[in-house]
């Protein structure tokens, strides 16, 4: 089996660490540790001779002053380096990685050099790809600091950056030598990036968990009030979801566009509305479009639409972009979305909530562009939790 959860007590709280293997590639494991106060002890998930290493951490300049200087002053041994950029998702591209990539040539970075990224998904995604491309391949270790990179980005090894023609078209697949989720750096983060992480646990819930989504909804407040032991709850299980599913299908050739669910729709708005909307609204846009897809298409039931539909509605998510949006604008962008295959765009679709409709264990399907329409149409003209 893939997913060995060993748990281990502190004085400060059960500390939790999930391995994923990755059978198809047998060399690769990668530890996941989550628990408090992980920054201040990094000999619990650095390699032993640390202290000798050329370690380079690339963060956001939001983050550096949170989390970095701190990190730094830790690290102090090692004689560490920063490297930071303005952070946001117009960052995400191929001019911040190759400044940065300059840098650490000019730093005499080598093939040893150990690459720590400290931030959000898009810290994460970038320093990933440089890790994945530097020399051809360097170790890298993430250290997700919002709740989107901790139960999502951060853990199954996609990498990479946005380019005009669409988000995410250039990267490589490239494992972290390990993941440290040192619950803590949430206490820092504004709600809205709180809520823009628990739209990609909520998508896991819906597509593997019915439990845990009628815990979030039961919880809300709770995970809106930064409950440790809530927040360690749910991204415990939103990881041990992503970690059984990569370590079937690390390449998504099936299984793993599970993990699309909501993204065919959300990244069509996203690159639309050029980047404007965080993430996790647009996906949460995307899973509300996608979940009516699903019942128009005979599989969800009402009552599990309106269950995803309200649950939604109290994070008060704004529908606007899509009240605002032109349809076909939408689906041309899906267009070029990289789950199409013969010109056709295919969707995860929901039969139930925790459950995907598959057909002979094909994960994503086509559907009309008529259906497609009349989803955004329908949720787009609901009312929305800001009204
Ligand atoms: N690789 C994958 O599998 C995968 C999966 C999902 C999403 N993503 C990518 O993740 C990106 C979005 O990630 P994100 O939502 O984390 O955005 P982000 O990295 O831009 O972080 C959001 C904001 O929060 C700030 N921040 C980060 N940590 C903080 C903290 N602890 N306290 C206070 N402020 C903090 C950052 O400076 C930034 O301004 C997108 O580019 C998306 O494509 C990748």
């Amino acid at each position: 089996m893939s997913d060995i959860v060993v748990n281990k007590k502190t004085e400060s709280m059960i500390e939790t660490q999930i391995v994923m293997k990755i059978p198809a590639r047998n060399a690769i494991v990668c530890p996941i540790q989550i628990g408090m106060n992980l920054l201040a002890t990094p000999e619990k998930w650095l390699p032993d001779d640390w202290q000798k290493k050329r370690i380079v951490i690339i963060t956001d300049e939001t983050v550096h002053k949170i989390y970095g200087k701190y990190l730094l002053e830790v690290l102090k041994e090692a004689k560490p380096l920063l490297f930071s950029f303005i952070p946001g998702e117009q960052s995400k591209n191929a001019q911040t990685k190759l400044a940065i990539e300059e840098k650490m040539l000019e730093a005499g970075c080598d093939r040893q050099t150990l690459l720590l990224t400290l931030g959000g998904g898009v810290v994460g995604d970038l320093a990933g790809y440089i890790a994945a491309t530097y020399m051809r391949g360097i170790s890298y270790i993430q250290i997700p600091t919002t709740l989107l990179a901790m139960v999502d980005s951060s853990v199954g090894g996609k990498t990479g950056i946005n380019v005009p023609q669409g988000k995410n078209l250039i990267g490589a697949f490239w494992q972290p030598v390990c993941v440290v989720v040192n619950i803590d750096c949430l206490k820092s983060l504004p709600e809205i990036h709180l809520i823009n992480g628990l739209v990609e646990a909520i998508k896991m819930f819906c597509t593997n968990d019915a439990e845990y989504f009628k815990y979030v909804d039961k919880e809300l407040n709770r995970v809106l009030q930064k409950e440790t032991t809530v927040l360690k709850n749910i991204i415990e299980r939103a990881i041990q979801i992503k970690v059984n599913v990569v370590s079937h299908d690390e390449t998504e050739s099936n299984l793993r566009m599970i993990l699309n669910f909501g993204h065919t729709i959300g990244h069509a708005l996203e690159q639309v509305t050029h980047y404007s909307i965080l993430h996790g609204y647009a996906v949460a846009i995307g899973i509300l479009v996608e979940a009516k897809i699903s019942h128009l298409s005979g599989f969800l039931s009402v009552e599990d639409y309106n269950a995803i539909e309200s649950l939604f509605y109290k994070l008060k998510i704004s529908l606007n972009p899509l009240k605002t949006m032109d349809c076909d604008a939408i689906i041309q962008a899906t267009k070029v979305d990289k789950k199409i295959r013969n010109n056709q765009v295919r969707f995860v679709l929901l039969q139930r909530i925790g459950k995907v409709y598959h057909e002979n264990d094909i994960i994503a399907h086509p559907v009309s562009d008529e259906i497609i329409i009349k989803a955004l149409k329908e949720v787009g003209g609901m009312q929305d939790g800001r009204q």
